[in-house]
């Protein structure tokens, strides 16, 4: 174990992050496509004070639409919660960062570790490790432009060949940004292979601002793994999460109690996935009807007949018909494992 180890009970305590006071150690992260209010209730139900983040906008396109998009739609209820934004161009990201705090974001997150080619032909997401020049403008203009914390989340370099991670986030720290979480893999691993956590142990060592730790959260015990390995300041949990917004609790219940929470029943797990489908219908009608189809079949795991299950919610047509696949499943007692 590092001479950085955290002390366990520190694992209870608040973190800072500039102004903003933190009563969670734990994170559930900005997830395209998934993190959209719906999901982020449900996390919160079982995570009182996790911080909670947007799927990521382009400030290009909040530059160029009239009315924000919905993906930047947030509850006040769900505080503590941060917009996050993916760009390169300092100006557009500015001003977005301003429309993401008047829609009540606490803080804003500077999104540079994306690696899809779409975002990063355009200057965005990881390409931004190849540019620290730009990184570094960014974060400078973003900082001066808003009044709350802003942090950024990216990866270990650009490929094995460039892992330029610890110079890049003592650049970004010197330039405002208040919190970094790093991604344990670079933008040419994707998500494959494990993530690196002794990198994330590098850069905590080297910044002064709080470092959260990202890449194969699973588990509590993964959480505990990586905090120990790395010294860092919080975890994040990312695909953990997709058919189980019970981790980001249970990880917070555990820094908090020191105890293990029960675990749902698949009966439970079920139910759950039956009120994520009514939720996004209402939220976003058929479009959510559809969103709603790979949730459902994320919740389908670990019990007999569940890849067959999977398989039919994955073209339901209707929200009677998904909720009338899971109430069959409930009832025939095969799932009190
Ligand atoms: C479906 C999907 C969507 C994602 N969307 C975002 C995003 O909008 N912003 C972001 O910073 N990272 C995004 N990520 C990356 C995750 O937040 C996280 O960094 C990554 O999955 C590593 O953590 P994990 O190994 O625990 O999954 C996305 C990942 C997945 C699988």
């Amino acid at each position: 174990m590092p001479n950085n180890s955290p002390n366990p009970t520190a694992w209870a305590k608040p973190l800072q992050i500039g102004t903003l006071t933190l009563h969670s150690r734990v994170f559930q992260s900005p997830l395209s496509g998934v993190t959209d209010l719906v999901f982020r209730r449900l996390v919160r139900r079982y995570a009182p004070q996790a911080m909670l983040y947007t799927e990521m906008v382009s400030a290009t396109e909040i530059h160029h639409l009239r009315t924000l998009p919905q993906v930047m739609e947030i509850d006040p209820q769900e505080n503590p919660i941060s917009i996050q934004l993916f760009d390169c161009r300092p100006d557009f990201m500015a001003a977005a960062a301003q429309k993401a705090v008047a829609q009540g974001a606490q803080s804003v997150d500077i999104n540079m570790g994306c690696p899809v080619n779409k975002i990063t032909k355009k200057g965005g997401g990881s390409s931004l490790l190849r540019q620290p020049d730009v990184a570094e403008a960014i974060v400078k203009t973003v900082v001066a432009a808003v009044d709350v914390p802003v942090t950024v989340k990216t990866r270990l370099g650009w490929d094995d060949q460039e892992i330029n991670i610890v110079e890049f986030a003592q650049r970004l720290q010197d330039a405002g940004a208040q919190m970094l979480t790093l991604h344990g893999r670079t933008r040419a691993q994707g998500y494959n292979g494990r993530a690196r956590w002794q990198w994330i142990a590098k850069v905590k060592q080297a910044l002064s601002i709080p470092v959260i730790a990202n890449g194969d959260i699973f588990s509590v015990e993964a959480a505990i793994a990586c905090l120990e390995q790395t010294g860092a300041d919080g975890v994040m949990c990312s695909r953990g999460s997709l058919g189980y917004p019970y981790l980001v609790g249970e990880i917070e219940h555990f820094f908090k109690t020191g105890e293990k929470r029960r675990a749902p029943t698949v009966a439970e797990k079920l139910t759950c996935a039956q009120e994520h489908l009514q939720m996004l219908w209402e939220y976003k009608g058929q479009r959510g009807l559809f969103q709603a189809r790979k949730h459902l079949a994320w919740y389908c795991k670990d019990f007999p007949g569940a890849a067959q299950l999977r398989e039919q919610l994955f073209q339901i047509n209707s929200v009677q018909e998904g909720k009338d696949l899971l109430d069959q499943a409930i009832s025939t007692g095969k799932l009190c494992l």
